[in-house]
This record gives C-alpha cells, sequence and structure tokens, in this order.
C-alpha cells in the first residue's frame, strides 16, 4: 500500500481524496482504514503543500546549536506570508546532529544552517529558483572492527555455509557478550536463540535503522562506512534462525544511506549472497529495504511491525515479543544497524578479538554519536570502558567556545543528563546503568556551562510529548501535562504542589504507559532534580533563571 500512496503523492504532490477513493477499491481496503494509516504519518499529506514547506529542528542538539534563532529569523522574514507560500514550522530530530542546526524545506535537508542562509534560500524558491542540493554528505570511513578493511568477501557466511555451524554461531555472540545497540541492550545470542526454537510458517529478520532518537548518528555512519556487515549480519541471522525473509527499516530522511545499501543488496544478489539457492546451496534468504513513513515511535519494535503491515506504527502490548510473535505474528528476529554489524565482526574475529577490544575491565566495542557543545561533533568507534571525559574531550575536541562542561546525555533524552562531575564514568552497561542512567545507542548530547538545564528537560519532554503515538491515555495526556508544567516553571508559573504532582505523574506514566517512550517521558526532569536540584529550585522560588534562558518569553 505504501508503494501506491507514495506514488500518488508524488504525482500529485498530496493524496487527493478521489485517489484514495480509487486506491481503496483498487487493493479492497476500506477507505476509513487507508485514512487512519495515512494520518498518522508525518510524510503523507492529505493536502496541497505549500510553495515553501520548511519545518526546523528544535531537539536536543539542535536546540543548543541554534535551532531556535533559525526559526525566529525564518518568522521574521515571513511575517505576514499567507500559509499557502510559506508554512513554518517544526520538525523532530532530522537524523544531522552532528550538523546542527537541521531544517527541511520542501522534504530537502539542510545542515548547519544559519537564519541568513535558511531566509535566502526560500527567497529564492519562492522567486523561481531551484533548491541546492542537501547539504549533507556522509564521507565513508575506515572502520577498524571491519573484519574485510573495505574490501568484503563475506567470509564468515560463505564459512557458515560449509559448516553448517548454525548454534556455534549463537554460542559465539553469547559467549562475545554482544547485546542489543537499539537502546534496550537485550542479549543478541540469547534473540537469535528464541527465534530459531520459535515455531510458525514463516519466520523474519528485521534490522532497525529508524535511529530517530536526537543525538543518534551512528547507524548512517555504519550504514554509509559498512553496508556488508549489516547486511552479511542479517543473512546470517537468517540462516541461523530459518528466516528466509529479511526487512530493512530505515528513516525516511536517510536517502544517501539508502541509495548505498541498495547498492551492496544489488551486488549481494549478483553474487548469489542473497537469493534463492544462496551460492549455490538450498539455503535462501532475500533482503528488502523499506522506508519509515515517518515518527519516532516506528522504532519501537513493535511499533516498526505494525508499520511494515500498513498500519499505524502503534506499539503492540507485550508479551508476546516479537522473538515468537512479531511481523504478521511470526516468529521475528529486529536488531538494531550497529549490532548486526558487530554480530559480524565477531564471527569473523572471534570472541577473544571483541573482548579485548574493550579497556578498564569493559568488554568490546561501541560507535557513539557525540554532538552539542563540542569542537568536534561527530560518529567514534570507541572501545567499551572509554571514560565519558575521554570521549568528550579526546573524540569531540572538548567544550566549544572556551567554556566548562555542565552535563551531558549518554543517550539522547531517555538517559537523561548527568553532570559534569560524573565524567569519569565509563561507557560500560553495568557502571552506567547504576549510575542511574543507561548507555543506549550511545548518542552523547553534550551541555556546555551556561545552558539552562531545567530548560533542556523541557525540551526532552516536548520531544517525547510531540512523538507520542497517542494510543494510551499516560503517554499521551501525561506528556502533554508534563510540558504544560515545566513551561511554567521556566515561565514563572509553578504551583506549591507541582513537585508532589510531577512526581504521581511520573510513576503513572511509569508504571501503565504501554511501551518505552511514555516510560522514560520523566527521566530528563527527574535527572535535572537529581544532579541540578539548585537551578529547579532557583526557577520554582526565586523565578530565576541563572542562564537568562527562562522568564524570557522568547522560548518555543
Ligand atoms: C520509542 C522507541 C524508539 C526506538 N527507536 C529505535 C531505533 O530507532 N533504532 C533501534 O535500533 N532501536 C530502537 N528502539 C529499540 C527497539 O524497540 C528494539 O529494542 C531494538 O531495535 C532491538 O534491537 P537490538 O536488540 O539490536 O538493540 C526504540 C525503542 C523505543 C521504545
Ligand atoms: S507509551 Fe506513548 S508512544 Fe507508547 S504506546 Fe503509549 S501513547 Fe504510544
Ligand atoms: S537533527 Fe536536530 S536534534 Fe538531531
Amino acid at each position: 500500500m505504501y508503494e501506491q500512496l507514495h506514488a500518488i503523492q508524488r504525482e500529485f504532490g498530496y493524496l487527493p481524496g478521489e485517489q484514495l477513493r480509487l486506491l481503496a477499491q483498487r487493493i479492497q481496503t476500506p477507505l476509513s482504514q487507508i485514512h487512519a494509516t495515512v494520518s498518522f504519518y508525518p510524510h503523507f499529506r492529505l493536502a496541497p503543500p505549500p510553495r515553501a514547506e520548511v519545518r526546523v529542528c528544535g531537539d536536543m542538539t539542535c536546540h543548543l546549536r541554534g535551532g531556535a534563532e533559525v526559526k525566529s529569523s525564518l518568522q521574521q522574514a515571513f511575517a505576514g506570508v499567507p500559509p499557502e507560500e510559506v508554512l513554518l514550522g517544526d520538525v523532530s530530530c532530522l537524523g544531522r546532529c552532528d550538523k546542527a542546526p537541521a531544517l527541511s524545506v520542501n522534504s530537502r535537508i539542510y545542515s548547519r544552517a544559519s537564519g541568513s542562509s535558511a531566509v535566502s534560500m526560500v527567497r529564492d524558491l519562492l522567486g523561481g529558483g531551484q533548491l541546492p542540493a542537501e547539504s549533507y554528505e556522509q564521507v565513508r570511513a575506515s572502520v577498524a572492527c571491519d573484519p574485510y578493511q573495505g574490501s568484503p568477501t563475506y567470509a564468515v557466511l560463505r564459512k557458515l555455509l560449509d559448516t553448517r555451524d548454525f548454534l556455534g554461531v549463537i554460542a559465539m555472540l553469547k559467549a562475545s557478550g554482544l547485546r542489543g545497540m537499539g537502546g534496550a541492550g537485550f542479549p543478541t545470542g540469547m534473540k537469535w536463540e528464541i527465534v530459531r526454537n520459535a515455531t510458525g510458517n514463516a519466520k523474519y529478520i528485521v534490522c532497525n535503522a529508524d535511529e530517530s532518537e536526537p543525538g543518534t548518528i551512528k547507524d548512517r555512519f555504519i550504514i554509509q562506512s559498512v553496508p556488508w556487515l549489516v547486511i552479511e549480519g542479517m543473512i546470517i541471522a537468517g540462516l541461523v534462525t530459518g528466516a528466509k525473509q529479511g526487512i530493512l527499516y530505515i528513516r525516511y530522511e536517510y536517502e544517501e544511506p539508502k541509495a548505498t545499501l541498495e547498492r551492496e543488496i544489488r551486488r549481494c544478489y549478483q553474487e548469489k549472497l542473497l537469493g534463492a539457492k544462496i551460492l549455490d546451496t538450498e539455503l535462501s534468504f532475500d533482503l528488502e529495504i523499506f522506508v519509515s513513513p515517518g515518527g519516532y515511535i516506528c522504532g519501537e519494535e513493535s511499533a516498526l511491525l505494525e508499520a511494515i503491515e500498513g498500519k499505524r506504527a502503534e506499539p503492540r502490548n507485550k508479551p508476546p515479543f516479537p522473538g515468537t510473535n512479531g511481523l504478521w505474528n511470526q516468529p521475528t528476529a529486529i536488531n538494531n544497524v550497529e549490532t548486526f554489524t558487530l554480530a559480524t565482526a565477531i564471527l569473523a574475529r572471534g570472541v577473544d578479538w571483541y573482548k579485548a577490544q574493550g579497556k578498564n575491565g569493559s568488554l568490546g566495542v561501541k560507535f557513539v554519536g557525540i554532538s552539542g557543545d563540542v569542537k568536534n561533533p561527530g560518529i567514534f568507534e570507541v572501545p567499551m570502558g572509554t571514560t565519558y571525559g575521554e570521549l568528550i574531550n579526546e573524540c569531540a575536541g572538548g567544550i566549544d567556545g572556551g567554556r566548562e562542561l555542565l552535563a551531558f546525555a549518554p543517550s539522547g533524552p531517555s538517559s537523561g543528563y548527568l553532570p559534569a562531575s560524573m565524567t569519569n564514568l565509563p561507557l560500560d552497561w553495568n557502571a552506567v546503568t547504576a549510575a542511574g542512567s543507561m548507555v543506549g545507542s550511545g548518542a552523547i548530547v553534550v551541555c556546555a556551562e551556561g545552558r539552562c538545564m531545567l530548560d533542556m528537560a523541557l525540551n526532552a519532554v516536548r520531544f517525547y510529548r510531540n512523538e507520542s503515538c497517542g494510543k494510551c491515555v499516560p503517554c499521551r495526556v501525561g506528556s502533554q501535562k508534563m510540558v504544560e508544567m515545566l513551561t511554567g516553571w521556566t515561565e514563572g508559573r509553578s504551583g506549591e504542589a507541582d513537585l508532589g504532582l510531577l512526581n504521581a505523574l511520573s510513576s503513572a506514566m511509569k508504571l501503565t504507559s504501554i511501551c518505552g517512550l511514555g516510560q522514560v517521558v520523566p527521566v530528563p526532569i527527574a535527572s535535572v532534580l537529581k544532579h541540578f536540584p539548585d537551578i529547579v529550585n532557583e526557577h520554582l522560588q526565586q523565578k530565576y533563571c541563572a542562564a537568562g534562558v527562562c522568564f524570557t518569553g522568547a522560548r518555543r
């Protein structure tokens, strides 16, 4: 259905009602169902587009790097221009956090934007000019853990076809301690074993390349640099679990990585590494790319499956989990891009090699994205056990503008913020959990002194409010209530009972939200209350913001 919807939108610029009616007849699906799906996703439109649709990212990193200033320049320049001409709005993280701030103009994405460059680009467009090419280019980099060093031979797959030692693969992954790199850290060997042992008419392997949480930029880098490791990992997972079909679910804004994957998949089909009778054996595995129709919630594994099935991306109640009841209710192994990549590297180079990549007692290697107030934001392949101080100062070049570090989020909004005093903490699953945060997907966002941490908590909570799918009340209503309360705190409106109410709301959301999104909404403000209580007290009691960010009436 999505293919046909995209085709209609390409032809008409939007989805006209008559075309949807014709589609409903053609595919014999109730029109109401098509509408329910289409209206859920940000990349489908039901009305004709304006001449210039400009959306500015104001999430975590772009908030730190001047997204609000870009938006305000655009607002001033196009004040009074009718919305059919210029429609100005917000957009959630565009996956360009290392080159923030980012914005989209008629769905093209521009990074390192300034107010003046954005205004002149839109003026040119209105004057009949063309939009420039997108400004982000991901340079292919060599990756130390790549066993092929840029010349992939798919040696692990070839060997596995000879030995058929599928249980050995599971044993190796278990021995390596490899955990899921998408955020939850579930042991990968165990996940593949569950799917192998599950019964079903068919089984599926799904790669989650949706990465849409502010600060998360590593999967894009991995796909651009070593697409073969992702693909080989998926084929191996297919052979080990008995799945014959793989789906690579990629976020809408990743045109370039998608093209890279398409090229490599084509090559694999030509070389008989994919398809029926892989390398002339009786085994088969097909792989296709599915482009997300948009929304952060699509990264949640069960919502992602709903999206592939053509429905609204609303998370399922769990259990059952996808390992036994996944795509089309069949056993499904869903893993993150980095997880498949590291699985291939481990199988090629061995468990001992993988463990030895870590330092200070931690095992393995990880890709992290570092963005925010640092001199050299980017993606880095680092030993587990590296301290956050080393990551910020050595990898990302330290704080820019001659400032000191104030706080850092180990993994975007869902990890909350930790204070500068905790930079000795190592990148280690257990250590970070014990410190009350999480390694997560490794989306490190750095805040320099002069930032208001209450403002940063509000920014994170607002992201979740915007991205809540709305299926369950605690998250849909609770996230809005929390945004209202924190906005009040930053504008001088707070009540005596607010802290008690916040606690009650937070525990209700944690206990009763269906999925991880609703459960982490309270995390950013809880972390700021824990580590920066004075800042909150100043706002609540003295109506004072030392950073000069709040009480100005200028916040969005
Ligand atoms: C709201 C939400 C968004 C998520 N987004 C992603 C994502 O973009 N990429 C990802 O790999 N995992 C994401 N996850 C985690 C997935 O649900 C799932 O745990 C993961 O894809 C499993 O792969 P792994 O075991 O290799 O980590 C998200 C979870 C939640 C609750
Ligand atoms: S917790 Fe939020 S995002 Fe998750 S299902 Fe409920 S409403 Fe949707
Ligand atoms: S692109 Fe704006 S926060 Fe990621």
